[in-house]
């Protein structure tokens, strides 16, 4: 026999103590499987259009820290913060100069403290964005390794000499143009996958590897939630085999970053990865893999754009496509094996009810029918600031008043190409992505409430009807749907665990499924579609959750409202 310890015997006594008291075994036994952030909702932040605090017309942390009651209200669980390091924002700090201070737009470290643990006392963990596919060409490793071929930081970026006096090969960039960019004082092109002054790291190199590990660490050790990994798919990239996302390297980067860093912390971690595929998915997400707790997949995206083209080339959204879409990743991603994020909008896409639903004659009613539908299946659910009171896109008429490299570069190339202006404009309002990064409606007052002076960016001018202190003030608003759907998460393990399964031959409009937990079934029924749908099921009905219309007593035979949509318990 082993001879317990003092220091045992109490643990073990602690948790009988604990187990006795609960009186519920079994829940104790489940959340000891379940991950924190399997139960949780994420609330991404813009910081720069979030809050801004001292009349600069710029969102900050001080800014942030003010609205941790109104996120504590909403109920959300961690914050995905975007980035706030020092960078010069030619990518609105996606171009990171030092990943270890904090943008002075932004605040001070302290400030940044501050928030860490005021945060903590709302129950909101702090999720960084890491962005380590690339830096600034303002970053200490970029200036020094321009400086000459055998500069000790040359390694830590991609180099390559001019094949026939050009560049070496036919990469492009995200931003429009070559992804190579020839730099004059060593005679040599370096790569950038984004803008030309985000170069990309060369992952290869192992010392560059190990400071990205340190400087994740210095983050871990102040106590943050996790970090939301951005591009992560390019870190493995070959570029001589044309090899972008996915390379044969990802992975084993992966685990050793998870080794390194996260691994034995009690932290979520989420890649952006617009390839992956279920299996894909599967391969960052196993637990027996040790790499990441989930990525984001981005195949919806592609829905209402023509086929091998670019997203600016628009086509209609097929509402059986979207549907299709969203069942996969339900049914094909193996959850015992996996974890899944659930998300509509973020930084860099459209606002959903402007882009699939009505945001005019029907804007409440989709914005909940959206949110039903997603925050009811399996996953983590992510909420970008401003959707839970249903921002909506806002439209430009010409080219100045857009901030975003990528709509400007875009614009500018095509119309050298010979596109027609108001067709490239069009596609922005449609699709760009400052629709999402207008200032937080925060009131009816001036600028929203977002600033006292200025803003970066221009407020909606629809701010007077469409705010914060109006959706707090009407019990019927889209905000307190959110705060349901998190509440319903948060006190039902259904939602978090119940296996989703599809109700079928409900038509391309009606997307109806169950969540099922041993003995217990929900049914979601929602109206994808602006015009009224019939619906019929056998099921009957044990309690109502949720409804954007008035409560249903049955289902037999049923007209859906226009973007109708709820949820039940049944018998
Ligand atoms: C990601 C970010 C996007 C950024 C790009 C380059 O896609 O979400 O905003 O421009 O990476 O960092
Ligand atoms: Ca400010």
């Amino acid at each position: 026999m082993i001879p317990l310890t003092v220091y045992h015997f109490l643990q073990v006594l602690t948790q009988i103590i604990y187990i006795m008291f609960n009186n519920k075994f079994e829940i104790y036994e489940v959340e000891k499987m379940t991950p924190w952030w399997k139960k949780a909702v994420v609330y991404q932040i813009y910081p720069k259009s979030f809050q801004d605090s001292n009349g600069d017309g710029i969102g900050d942390l001080q800014g942030i820290i003010a609205r941790l009651d109104y996120l504590e209200n909403l109920g959300v669980d961690a914050i995905w913060l975007s980035p706030v390091y020092q960078s010069p924002g030619v990518d609105n700090g996606y171009d990171i100069s030092n990943y270890e201070a904090i943008d002075p737009q932004y605040g001070t470290m302290a400030d940044m403290d501050e928030l860490i643990q005021k945060a903590k006392e709302h129950h909101i963990r702090i999720v960084m964005d890491l962005v380590v596919n690339h830096t600034s060409d303002q970053h200490q490793w970029f200036v020094e390794a321009r400086k000459s071929k055998d500069n000790p930081y040359r390694d830590y970026y991609i180099w390559r000499d001019p094949v026939d006096g050009h560049e070496p090969n036919s990469l492009k960039s995200a931003f429009s143009g070559s992804a190579w960019k020839f730099d004059e004082q060593t005679g040599q092109y370096y790569l950038h996958f984004f803008a030309e002054q985000q170069p990309d790291l060369n992952w290869k190199n192992p010392e560059l590897r190990q400071k990205i590990y340190d400087m994740m660490n210095f983050w871990l050790d102040k106590g943050i939630g996790g970090f939301r990994m951005d591009v992560i798919e390019l870190i493995g990239k070959d570029p001589d085999k044309m090899i972008r996302e996915n390379g044969p390297m990802l992975h084993p980067y992966l685990q050793e970053m998870n080794k390194n860093t996260f691994g034995d912390r009690d932290v979520m971690t989420v890649g952006e990865t617009w390839n992956a595929t279920p299996k894909i998915a599967e391969e960052y997400s196993d637990p027996a893999r040790h790499e990441l707790s989930m990525v984001f997949q981005f195949e919806n995206q592609a829905l209402d754009q023509q086929e091998g083209k670019e997203k600016w080339d628009l086509k209609p959204l097929d509402l059986g496509e979207l549907k299709k879409v969203l069942v996969k990743w339900q049914t094909e991603l193996d959850f015992n094996h996996a974890w899944n994020s659930l998300f509509w909008e973020n930084h860099d896409i459209p606002r959903v009810i402007s882009r699939w639903g009505n945001d005019k004659k029907y804007r409440v009613q989709c914005a909940k029918m959206f949110a039903t539908v997603l925050h009811l299946m399996h996953g983590t659910p992510y909420i970008f600031n401003g959707e839970e009171i249903g921002m909506t896109n806002c439209p430009v008429k010409n080219i100045d008043e857009v901030e975003d490299i990528e709509s400007v570069n875009m614009y500018h190339e095509r119309l050298a190409e010979g596109y027609d202006k108001d067709k490239l404009i069009h596609a922005i309002n449609v699709k760009g992505r400052d629709n999402a990064r207008r200032p937080m409606q925060w009131n009816d007052e001036k600028n929203a409430g977002f600033t006292k002076s200025k803003p970066w960016l221009t407020v909606n001018p629809n701010y007077k009807e469409i705010n914060v202190k109006k959706a707090l003030a009407d019990p019927n608003s889209i905000f307190y749907t959110y705060q349901e759907l998190i509440t319903l998460r948060h006190e039902n393990e259904i939602v978090v665990n119940g296996d989703f399964k599809l109700v079928h031959d409900t038509g391309d409009e009606v997307l109806a499924y169950y969540r099922i937990l041993g003995t217990e079934k929900w049914l979601v029924v929602a109206n994808l579609s602006g015009e009224e749908q019939q619906f019929t099921s056998t099921d009957r009905i044990k309690e109502n959750l949720l409804s954007n219309y008035a409560v249903r007593n049955d289902l037999h035979d049923i007209t859906l409202k226009p973007y109708e949509a709820f949820a039940v318990a049944i018998k």
